[in-house]
Protein backbone atom coordinates (compact mmCIF):
# COMPACT_ATOMS: atom_id res chain seq x y z
CA UNK A 1 0.00 0.00 0.00
CA UNK A 2 1.25 3.69 -0.94
CA UNK A 3 1.58 5.36 2.20
CA UNK A 4 0.38 8.62 1.49
CA UNK A 5 -2.76 6.51 0.63
CA UNK A 6 -6.00 8.53 1.61
CA UNK A 7 -8.67 6.89 -0.29
CA UNK A 8 -12.32 7.37 1.35
CA UNK A 9 -12.68 4.31 4.04
CA UNK A 10 -14.95 4.74 7.38
CA UNK A 11 -15.09 7.77 8.65
CA UNK A 12 -16.37 8.08 12.32
CA UNK A 13 -17.85 11.44 13.71
CA UNK A 14 -18.70 11.40 17.84
CA UNK A 15 -21.03 14.09 18.84
CA UNK A 16 -22.43 13.22 15.28
CA UNK A 17 -25.64 14.31 15.75
CA UNK A 18 -24.57 18.21 17.44
CA UNK A 19 -24.47 20.76 14.68
CA UNK A 20 -20.92 20.73 13.77
CA UNK A 21 -20.49 16.99 14.36
CA UNK A 22 -23.95 16.36 12.23
CA UNK A 23 -22.56 18.56 9.29
CA UNK A 24 -19.13 16.81 9.35
CA UNK A 25 -20.72 13.39 8.56
CA UNK A 26 -22.84 14.73 6.06
CA UNK A 27 -19.40 16.29 4.41
CA UNK A 28 -17.96 13.03 5.02
CA UNK A 29 -20.25 11.15 3.11
CA UNK A 30 -19.77 13.43 0.20
CA UNK A 31 -16.18 12.83 0.01
CA UNK A 32 -17.30 9.05 -0.59
CA UNK A 33 -16.74 7.49 3.01
CA UNK A 34 -18.59 5.03 4.49
CA UNK A 35 -19.69 7.09 7.94
CA UNK A 36 -20.40 6.04 11.15
CA UNK A 37 -22.51 9.42 13.01
CA UNK A 38 -23.00 8.66 16.74
CA UNK A 39 -24.37 10.82 19.09
CA UNK A 40 -26.49 10.10 22.93
CA UNK A 41 -29.35 9.06 20.78
CA UNK A 42 -27.88 6.54 18.08
CA UNK A 43 -27.49 2.85 18.61
CA UNK A 44 -24.81 2.39 19.50
CA UNK A 45 -24.75 5.58 22.00
CA UNK A 46 -22.08 7.16 23.01
CA UNK A 47 -22.21 9.05 26.57
CA UNK A 48 -19.56 10.09 28.38
CA UNK A 49 -21.53 9.63 32.17
CA UNK A 50 -21.48 6.26 31.43
CA UNK A 51 -18.03 5.70 30.38
CA UNK A 52 -18.67 2.08 29.60
CA UNK A 53 -19.96 3.46 26.57
CA UNK A 54 -17.13 4.69 24.52
CA UNK A 55 -15.56 1.13 24.58
CA UNK A 56 -18.80 -0.21 23.25
CA UNK A 57 -18.78 2.27 20.45
CA UNK A 58 -15.01 1.24 19.77
CA UNK A 59 -16.15 -2.36 19.47
CA UNK A 60 -19.14 -1.49 17.26
CA UNK A 61 -16.52 0.47 15.17
CA UNK A 62 -13.66 -2.33 15.30
CA UNK A 63 -16.69 -4.87 14.18
CA UNK A 64 -17.82 -2.81 10.89
CA UNK A 65 -14.06 -2.36 10.27
CA UNK A 66 -13.64 -6.02 10.48
CA UNK A 67 -17.27 -6.48 8.30
CA UNK A 68 -16.42 -3.84 5.40
CA UNK A 69 -12.53 -4.29 4.94
CA UNK A 70 -12.35 -0.35 5.07
CA UNK A 71 -9.60 1.19 6.76
CA UNK A 72 -10.59 4.04 9.82
CA UNK A 73 -9.60 7.10 7.54
CA UNK A 74 -11.25 9.72 10.07
CA UNK A 75 -11.98 9.60 13.65
CA UNK A 76 -13.67 13.08 14.19
CA UNK A 77 -14.66 14.25 17.98
CA UNK A 78 -16.80 16.44 17.94
CA UNK A 79 -18.85 16.34 21.32
CA UNK A 80 -18.39 19.10 23.68
CA UNK A 81 -20.17 21.51 25.63
CA UNK A 82 -20.19 25.09 26.78
CA UNK A 83 -23.36 25.23 28.92
CA UNK A 84 -25.58 22.72 29.76
CA UNK A 85 -28.34 23.84 32.20
CA UNK A 86 -27.02 25.18 35.39
CA UNK A 87 -23.38 24.92 33.82
CA UNK A 88 -23.10 28.39 32.45
CA UNK A 89 -20.03 30.07 31.46
CA UNK A 90 -18.07 31.73 34.49
CA UNK A 91 -17.67 35.66 34.14
CA UNK A 92 -15.94 35.78 37.39
CA UNK A 93 -13.50 33.52 39.81
CA UNK A 94 -16.99 33.88 42.04
CA UNK A 95 -18.75 31.56 39.85
CA UNK A 96 -16.64 29.00 40.01
CA UNK A 97 -18.38 26.04 41.20
CA UNK A 98 -16.98 22.02 41.76
CA UNK A 99 -20.04 20.66 39.83
CA UNK A 100 -19.84 22.68 36.85
CA UNK A 101 -15.80 22.17 36.77
CA UNK A 102 -16.57 18.58 36.92
CA UNK A 103 -19.73 18.31 34.44
CA UNK A 104 -16.88 20.83 32.10
CA UNK A 105 -13.76 18.44 32.36
CA UNK A 106 -15.90 15.12 31.77
CA UNK A 107 -17.61 16.17 28.85
CA UNK A 108 -14.69 17.94 27.04
CA UNK A 109 -11.39 16.27 28.44
CA UNK A 110 -12.33 12.96 30.06
CA UNK A 111 -14.75 11.43 27.54
CA UNK A 112 -12.39 12.23 24.40
CA UNK A 113 -9.10 11.02 26.56
CA UNK A 114 -11.17 7.62 26.93
CA UNK A 115 -12.47 7.70 23.18
CA UNK A 116 -8.35 8.11 22.30
CA UNK A 117 -7.26 4.91 24.66
CA UNK A 118 -10.31 2.79 22.60
CA UNK A 119 -10.61 4.45 19.43
CA UNK A 120 -6.55 5.62 18.58
CA UNK A 121 -5.97 1.60 18.26
CA UNK A 122 -8.29 1.39 15.48
CA UNK A 123 -6.61 3.42 12.93
CA UNK A 124 -4.60 1.48 10.34
CA UNK A 125 -1.05 1.35 10.69
CA UNK A 126 -0.40 1.87 6.89
CA UNK A 127 -1.55 4.45 5.01
CA UNK A 128 -2.60 8.26 5.84
CA UNK A 129 -5.57 8.73 8.72
CA UNK A 130 -6.75 11.54 10.83
CA UNK A 131 -8.09 11.46 14.37
CA UNK A 132 -9.19 15.06 14.93
CA UNK A 133 -10.43 16.56 17.87
CA UNK A 134 -12.89 19.30 18.05
CA UNK A 135 -10.92 22.21 20.66
CA UNK A 136 -11.58 25.52 20.97
CA UNK A 137 -9.28 28.58 20.41
CA UNK A 138 -10.42 29.84 23.63
CA UNK A 139 -8.43 26.39 25.02
CA UNK A 140 -5.34 28.54 24.33
CA UNK A 141 -3.58 30.02 26.78
CA UNK A 142 -1.39 31.67 25.12
CA UNK A 143 -4.30 33.76 22.79
CA UNK A 144 -6.88 34.40 26.23
CA UNK A 145 -6.79 38.51 26.39
CA UNK A 146 -10.56 38.44 27.70
CA UNK A 147 -10.62 35.74 30.72
CA UNK A 148 -13.86 34.41 31.90
CA UNK A 149 -14.68 31.18 30.86
CA UNK A 150 -12.49 29.37 33.22
CA UNK A 151 -13.82 25.83 33.00
CA UNK A 152 -14.43 25.80 29.42
CA UNK A 153 -10.73 27.51 28.89
CA UNK A 154 -9.14 24.62 31.25
CA UNK A 155 -11.52 21.81 29.65
CA UNK A 156 -10.26 22.22 26.19
CA UNK A 157 -6.45 23.28 27.25
CA UNK A 158 -6.09 20.28 29.30
CA UNK A 159 -7.87 17.84 26.16
CA UNK A 160 -5.20 19.68 23.96
CA UNK A 161 -2.17 18.67 26.17
CA UNK A 162 -4.29 15.21 25.86
CA UNK A 163 -4.13 15.62 22.01
CA UNK A 164 -0.82 16.26 21.58
CA UNK A 165 0.71 13.45 24.19
CA UNK A 166 -1.47 10.82 22.50
CA UNK A 167 0.11 12.14 18.95
CA UNK A 168 3.71 11.22 19.98
CA UNK A 169 2.42 7.52 21.41
CA UNK A 170 0.42 7.40 18.15
CA UNK A 171 3.61 8.28 15.46
CA UNK A 172 5.37 5.05 16.96
CA UNK A 173 2.50 2.38 15.73
CA UNK A 174 0.83 4.73 12.63
CA UNK A 175 3.42 6.97 11.16
CA UNK A 176 1.33 8.62 8.63
CA UNK A 177 -1.43 9.40 11.46
CA UNK A 178 -2.35 12.64 12.33
CA UNK A 179 -4.18 13.14 15.60
CA UNK A 180 -5.02 16.77 15.98
CA UNK A 181 -6.91 19.27 17.82
CA UNK A 182 -9.07 21.61 15.56
CA UNK A 183 -10.65 24.99 16.39
CA UNK A 184 -13.77 25.34 13.88
CA UNK A 185 -14.77 29.27 14.26
CA UNK A 186 -17.42 30.85 15.75
CA UNK A 187 -20.33 28.26 14.25
CA UNK A 188 -23.95 28.65 14.65
CA UNK A 189 -25.38 25.59 16.63
CA UNK A 190 -27.05 25.30 20.22
CA UNK A 191 -23.64 25.44 21.61
CA UNK A 192 -22.58 29.19 20.57
CA UNK A 193 -26.40 30.88 20.15
CA UNK A 194 -26.81 32.10 23.47
CA UNK A 195 -23.54 33.79 23.28
CA UNK A 196 -23.09 34.74 19.32
CA UNK A 197 -22.18 38.62 19.62
CA UNK A 198 -22.41 40.99 16.63
CA UNK A 199 -18.92 41.56 15.43
CA UNK A 200 -17.86 37.81 15.55
CA UNK A 201 -18.23 35.75 12.31
CA UNK A 202 -20.52 33.17 13.23
CA UNK A 203 -21.00 30.88 10.15
CA UNK A 204 -23.25 27.98 9.43
CA UNK A 205 -22.12 24.12 10.05
CA UNK A 206 -21.81 23.51 6.61
CA UNK A 207 -19.32 25.84 6.04
CA UNK A 208 -17.44 24.90 9.27
CA UNK A 209 -17.74 21.58 7.76
CA UNK A 210 -16.10 22.22 4.46
CA UNK A 211 -13.32 24.22 6.02
CA UNK A 212 -12.66 21.86 8.00
CA UNK A 213 -13.25 18.40 6.33
CA UNK A 214 -10.47 20.65 4.06
CA UNK A 215 -7.77 20.98 6.71
CA UNK A 216 -8.08 17.66 7.52
CA UNK A 217 -7.08 16.61 4.35
CA UNK A 218 -4.44 18.67 3.73
CA UNK A 219 -2.59 19.08 6.76
CA UNK A 220 1.15 18.30 6.04
CA UNK A 221 3.41 16.09 7.49
CA UNK A 222 4.85 17.08 10.50
CA UNK A 223 1.32 18.17 11.73
CA UNK A 224 0.87 15.28 13.81
CA UNK A 225 -0.06 16.84 17.50
CA UNK A 226 -0.77 20.33 16.80
CA UNK A 227 -3.83 23.02 16.84
CA UNK A 228 -5.09 24.50 13.98
CA UNK A 229 -7.75 26.86 12.94
CA UNK A 230 -10.56 25.83 10.64
CA UNK A 231 -8.24 27.95 8.20
CA UNK A 232 -5.11 25.06 8.99
CA UNK A 233 -3.59 27.84 10.50
CA UNK A 234 -1.56 27.10 13.95
CA UNK A 235 -3.28 28.13 16.93
CA UNK A 236 -0.80 28.75 20.17
CA UNK A 237 -0.96 26.69 22.90
N1 LIG B 1 -20.15 26.30 17.90
C1 LIG B 1 -19.07 26.99 18.07
O1 LIG B 1 -19.04 28.23 17.81
C2 LIG B 1 -17.82 26.35 18.58
C3 LIG B 1 -16.67 27.14 18.72
C4 LIG B 1 -15.50 26.53 19.19
C5 LIG B 1 -15.49 25.19 19.48
N2 LIG B 1 -16.64 24.45 19.35
C6 LIG B 1 -16.57 23.03 19.69
O2 LIG B 1 -17.16 22.27 18.65
C7 LIG B 1 -17.63 21.02 19.20
C8 LIG B 1 -19.04 20.76 18.68
O3 LIG B 1 -19.90 21.73 19.22
P1 LIG B 1 -21.24 22.25 18.48
O4 LIG B 1 -21.08 23.70 18.31
O5 LIG B 1 -21.55 21.38 17.35
O6 LIG B 1 -22.29 22.05 19.67
P2 LIG B 1 -23.60 21.12 19.76
O7 LIG B 1 -24.45 21.28 18.57
O8 LIG B 1 -24.17 21.45 21.10
O9 LIG B 1 -23.00 19.65 19.77
C9 LIG B 1 -22.37 19.12 20.90
C10 LIG B 1 -22.19 17.63 20.75
O10 LIG B 1 -21.64 17.12 21.97
C11 LIG B 1 -22.36 15.97 22.35
N3 LIG B 1 -22.38 15.79 23.80
C12 LIG B 1 -22.78 16.68 24.73
N4 LIG B 1 -22.71 16.13 25.96
C13 LIG B 1 -22.25 14.85 25.78
C14 LIG B 1 -21.99 13.77 26.65
N5 LIG B 1 -22.21 13.85 27.98
N6 LIG B 1 -21.51 12.62 26.13
C15 LIG B 1 -21.30 12.50 24.80
N7 LIG B 1 -21.56 13.48 23.91
C16 LIG B 1 -22.03 14.65 24.41
C17 LIG B 1 -23.78 16.21 21.83
O11 LIG B 1 -24.44 14.98 21.73
P3 LIG B 1 -25.98 14.86 21.25
O12 LIG B 1 -25.96 15.18 19.77
O13 LIG B 1 -26.34 13.44 21.51
O14 LIG B 1 -26.75 15.88 22.05
C18 LIG B 1 -23.51 16.87 20.50
O15 LIG B 1 -23.34 15.91 19.51
C19 LIG B 1 -17.50 21.14 20.71
O16 LIG B 1 -16.33 20.48 21.13
C20 LIG B 1 -17.34 22.63 20.93
O17 LIG B 1 -16.62 22.92 22.12
C21 LIG B 1 -17.80 25.00 18.90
Amino acid sequence: MNPTDDTPGLAVVLGGTGGIGAALADGLRQQGHTVLAIGRRTAPALDYADDSTVAAVAQFVSAELDRTGLPLRRLVVATGILHEGAVQPERSWTHLDAAALQRLFLVNTIGPALVMRHCLPLLPRKGRSVAAFISARVGSIGDNRLGGWYGYRASKAALNQLVHTAAIELARRCPQALCVALHPGTVDTALSQPFAKTGLEVRPPTVAAQELLQVMDTLPEGSNGGFFDHHGTTVPW
